[in-house]
């Protein structure tokens, strides 16, 4: 069973309150999601490899770690998913991103695919997918089982808001995917919006409604 990983830092959540705040407008929105993106990255390799290596300080020769292991390879599902790549790569920027493209049909809740754009040697990489809404986790599921199809194995998932259907949904689907959040919230309405949630993430991150 895949372990879900709950970001509980006071910045990360004071910020977090304010994007769910409905007045919060689509410029403070995406500034903040940003910079939750930047902090909750972070957190999701800290326990990724090092190695050491020989630096030549201005003094001496110095014992430093560098970062070994897999390159990164970022995944945002589209469309809000775009919103968390900029601050991710503020931290990681070498990391290569592809992008998935799914929307979630509003009657049938299922994902639809309608993009699909990966790095050359996604496989080799260490995967960091995203999506800030985990709702029923029907997107989510199909975006890693799109990843899987193509050879990929080391993958994991970061969500801002996640309601336990999703990782529910995500836990039996890929077990050997951990999840990432920055809050676990109380379940789906019947609409399939999570609640208390933030509302359409896409559509709050571009204004579209
Ligand atoms: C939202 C969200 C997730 C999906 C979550 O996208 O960004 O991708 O819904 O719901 P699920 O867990 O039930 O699949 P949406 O389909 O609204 O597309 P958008 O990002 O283009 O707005
Ligand atoms: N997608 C969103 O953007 N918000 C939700 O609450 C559920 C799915």
């Amino acid at each position: 069973m895949s372990k879900v990983h709950v970001f509980s830092h006071p910045l990360i959540q004071h910020k977090l309150s304010i994007m769910r705040n409905k007045d919060t407008g689509c410029k403070e929105f995406r500034e903040l999601l940003d910079e939750i993106s930047m902090l909750m990255v972070y957190e999701v390799t800290r326990d990724f490899p090092t190695e050491e290596i020989d630096v030549e300080t201005p003094i001496c020769t110095a014992k430093c770690q560098v970062l070994a292991g897999k390159p990164i390879g970022i995944i945002p599902i589209l469309r809000a998913g775009l919103g968390m790549v900029d601050g991710i790569l503020e931290l990681v920027p070498n990391a290569k991103v592809g992008h998935i493209g799914l929307y979630r049909d509003p009657k049938t809740l299922e994902p639809v695919e309608y993009y699909c754009k990966l790095p050359e040697d996604a496989e080799h990489r260490q995967l960091i997918v995203l999506d800030p809404m985990l709702a029923t986790g029907g997107s989510a599921s199909a975006a890693i089982g799109f990843l899987k199809k193509r050879g990929c194995s080391n993958i994991r998932l970061v969500n801002l808001i996640a309601a336990p259907e999703g990782i529910a949904r995500v836990q039996k689907d890929h077990p050997d995917v951990d999840i990432y959040v920055a809050a676990q919230d109380e379940h789906l309405n019947e609409h399939g919006y999570i609640v208390p949630g933030l509302g359409d993430a896409g559509d709050r991150l571009f204004g579209t409604k």
